[in-house]
């Protein structure tokens, strides 16, 4: 006997795909920008709705073309319910030159330019806290070619904080940006 179909569909797994495909994840921008809202517009985050206009228009389609581009989307059931992305960190870029006039010139020598920059991480929150951030995490940095990889995130405890360290992130710099602080992995240890 077959099982009823929603019993199926509830069994359905969460798929992570890994892509540095720029235009294939152009493609579901209308998705990734919609986890994004629900993600950062959610209260605690408090991302004005402008953000995701920008991040959808100006922000994603710019980075898919930068060296080194590379996404993990989650699936589920054909819905996009997470996402993270990142690329080549070089001098001369935005966040690199922001974040070097900021940190340690010890932090600049040792880990800036060359590193894998974590841009942005999200879960919807209907499917947030079953491991799905984790998984993200480790898909998108597994195999990387790069020794380092950094990213900015908050300065107070929040979910993202605390995964990072989990994952074995280390805080390199205290307000590296405004309201965050430097993280860095050796992604050859
Ligand atoms: C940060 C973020 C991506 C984490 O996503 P997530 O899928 O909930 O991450 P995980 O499930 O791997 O871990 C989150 C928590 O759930 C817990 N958890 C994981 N699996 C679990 C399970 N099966 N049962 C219960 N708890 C579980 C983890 O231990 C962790 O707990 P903690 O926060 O107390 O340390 C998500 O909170 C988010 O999108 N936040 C808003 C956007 C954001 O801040 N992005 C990062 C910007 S730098």
């Amino acid at each position: 006997m077959t099982e009823p179909e929603d019993t199926q569909q509830a069994e359905q797994p969460t798929r992570v795909r890994v892509t540095g495909d720029g235009p294939v994840v152009l493609a579901r921008a209308a998705d990734v920008a919609h986890v994004y809202r629900a993600a950062f517009c959610a209260p605690g985050s408090d991302e004005p709705a402008s953000a995701v206009d920008r991040f959808r228009d100006e922000q994603l389609p710019a980075h898919t073309q930068r060296a080194g581009f590379r996404c993990a989307l989650a699936d589920r059931r054909g819905l996009l319910t997470g996402f993270a992305y990142g690329y080549t960190g070089e001098h001369g870029q935005w966040w690199t030159d922001h974040v070097a006039a900021r940190v340690p010139p010890e932090v600049v020598e040792e880990w800036l330019g060359g590193h894998f920059e974590l841009v942005e991480l999200a879960v919807d929150p209907t499917h947030q806290r079953r491991g799905l951030g984790e998984e993200l995490m480790t898909r998108l940095l597994e195999g990387l070619p790069h020794t380092r990889a950094l990213l900015t995130t908050y300065r107070d405890d929040r979910p993202a904080t605390r995964l990072y360290r989990r994952l074995g992130w280390k805080l390199l710099a205290e307000h590296a940006l405004e309201g965050s602080d430097l993280y860095g992995v050796d992604l050859q240890k």
